[in-house]
C-alpha cells in the first residue's frame, strides 16, 4: 500500500512539474507566474481540489505519442474564494505553449458544466498559443464545445476570463463570451490576427501589443474590462471582483458587515453638485461618498468615460452603478458609452443586482459620426437593457 501511494506523489510530482524546470524558469523570466501557481494566489489557501491531473492527449502523430505531460497543458478544478466556491481553469504555457488539445479541451468543458450544475462562478486563466497545432480539426472541435458551453453558462453563474499571455486565433471567442475580461499590461495580449498576417494583408505595421495588449483592449477596443500591472495585482483583484457577485443566478450575491453608519449625512454632497448645471464635477467622488467604505469597483473605467459602471455595496448588500459623469463630454451619452453601460446593466439584470441609476446627463451626442455609426441601434441596447 506503502508503495502505490508513494507511486501516486510521484506522479503527482511529475504532473506539478508541468513542461519541466527550464520551461518554468522561461515563464518567471517573463514576469508571469505558472498555471498552478496563479490558482494557488487566487484561491484560499490549501482550497483547490484538482481533476483530471494525469490526463494526456490522444495524439499519435508528428511523434507526439513521445510527449507526454500529464494534466496535457490545463490545471482545472475547484476551490474557494473567501470560503465561495468557485470553478477553476488555468492554461499552462509550460506545455506545448499551453496550446488546446481535444483532451484539454475536454477538461476544460467538464468544470465549465460541473460549475453550472452546481452554480458557481466559473474563472478562467488564459495562457496559450492556440488550437494545438499538431491536431489539426480534433483541436478545432475542442473549442467549439468551449464555447457552446460558454452559452449555456451565460446567464447561469458568472463567467470571468483572466488574459494571462497570448490569446490568438478563434481562440479569444471563448473569453469574448464571458462576462468579464482582465488583462495584465505588457505581458498579455488578444488578437484574432496576429502582426504578421495583419502586415500582409493590410501592410499595416503594428506590434503585438499595440494590437492586442491591455492598454488597447481597455482603452480602445473595449473588450477588456480592466488592465493590471502584473499576475498578483490582477488575481487579488479577481478575488475582491467575486466578493461582489452572486455564485448564481438563483442566488442573491453575499452580504458583508459594514461599518459605515447608515445614518450617515454627508453634507459634502450640498457644494459637490454645483448649482449651475453648466458647471463639471466628479461623479466619481461621489459615488465614492454614497458607498459602504468608499469602495468602488468600477468596470470598463478606461473606455467611454462619460459613463461610469462598477459595483459598490450599500449597507453591505452588491449594488450595480451606473452614473453619467459630466467631467467627459459634458456626461452626453454617445454610441461607445452606450454600449458600455447596456452590457452592465444586462450582467446585473441576469445575475438579479441591483442598479443604482445617478442622471445628470444633457442627452445624446450630436453629430454625424454618431449617426452614421449607429447610434439610433447602440443608445437602443441601453434603453432595453433597462426595459
Ligand atoms: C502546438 C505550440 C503552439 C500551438 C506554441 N506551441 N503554440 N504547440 N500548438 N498552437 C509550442 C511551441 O512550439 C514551443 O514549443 C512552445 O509552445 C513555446 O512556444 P514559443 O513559440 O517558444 O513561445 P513564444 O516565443 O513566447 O511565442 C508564443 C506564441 C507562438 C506567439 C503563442 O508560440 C505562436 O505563434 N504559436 C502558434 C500560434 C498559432 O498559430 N496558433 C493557432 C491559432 S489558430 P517548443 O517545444 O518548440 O519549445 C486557432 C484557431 C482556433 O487557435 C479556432 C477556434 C474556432
Amino acid at each position: 500500500m506503502q508503495d502505490i501511494l508513494q507511486e501516486l506523489e510521484n506522479r503527482r510530482e511529475v504532473a506539478r512539474m508541468g513542461g519541466g524546470e527550464q520551461r518554468i524558469a522561461a515563464q518567471h523570466s517573463k514576469g508571469k507566474l505558472t498555471a498552478r501557481e496563479r490558482v494557488e494566489v487566487l484561491l484560499d489557501e490549501g482550497s483547490f481540489e484538482e481533476f483530471d491531473m494525469f490526463k494526456t492527449h490522444r495524439c499519435t502523430e508528428f511523434g507526439m505519442m513521445e510527449k507526454q505531460h500529464p494534466g496535457d497543458g490545463v490545471v482545472t478544478g475547484w476551490g474557494t474564494i473567501n470560503g465561495r466556491m468557485v470553478y477553476v481553469y488555468s492554461q499552462d504555457f509550460t506545455v506545448f505553449g499551453g496550446s488546446l488539445s481535444e483532451t484539454h479541451a475536454e477538461k476544460i468543458c467538464k468544470v465549465q458544466e460541473m460549475a453550472v450544475r452546481n452554480g458557481a462562478p466559473i474563472i478562467g486563466i488564459s495562457d496559450s498559443g492556440g488550437a494545438r497545432i499538431q491536431e489539426g480539426v480534433a483541436s478545432l472541435a475542442g473549442y467549439a464545445e468551449v464555447f457552446q458551453n460558454n452559452v449555456m453558462a451565460s446567464g447561469v453563474v458568472p463567467q470571468i476570463s483572466l488574459i494571462m499571455g497570448p490569446c490568438a486565433g478563434g481562440a479569444v471567442y471563448s473569453p469574448a463570451m464571458t462576462d468579464f475580461i482582465f488583462m495584465v499590461r505588457d505581458s498579455s495580449y488578444m488578437f484574432v490576427t496576429g502582426p504578421d498576417v495583419v502586415k500582409t494583408v493590410t501592410n499595416e505595421i503594428v506590434t503585438a501589443e499595440e494590437l492586442g495588449g491591455a492598454k488597447t483592449h481597455t482603452s480602445k477596443s473595449s473588450v477588456a474590462d480592466k488592465a493590471f500591472e502584473n499576475d498578483m495585482e490582477l488575481l487579488m483583484e479577481t478575488r475582491r471582483l467575486v466578493d461582489f457577485l452572486p455564485l448564481n443566478n438563483r442566488q442573491k450575491p453575499p452580504v458583508r458587515p459594514f461599518f459605515d453608519d447608515v445614518a450617515r449625512a454627508e453634507t459634502s454632497l450640498d457644494s459637490l453638485v454645483p448649482e449651475n448645471p453648466n458647471t463639471p464635477y466628479d461623479m466619481k467622488e461621489l459615488i465614492a461618498k454614497l458607498a459602504d467604505e468608499g469602495d468602488f469597483f468600477e468596470i470598463q473605467e478606461d473606455f467611454a468615460k462619460n459613463i461610469l459602471t462598477g459595483f459598490i455595496r450599500l449597507e453591505g448588500s452588491t449594488v450595480g452603478v451606473v452614473a453619467n459623469q459630466p467631467m467627459v463630454l459634458a456626461g452626453c451619452l454617445d454610441i461607445d458609452s452606450s454600449r458600455k453601460a447596456a452590457r452592465f446593466v444586462r450582467f446585473c439584470d441576469a445575475f438579479e443586482i441591483p442598479i443604482l441609476t445617478l442622471v445628470d446627463v444633457p442627452g445624446f451626442l450630436p453629430g454625424t459620426a454618431q449617426e452614421y455609426g449607429g447610434v439610433i441601434k447602440h443608445g437602443a441596447k441601453l434603453l432595453f437593457a433597462y426595459g
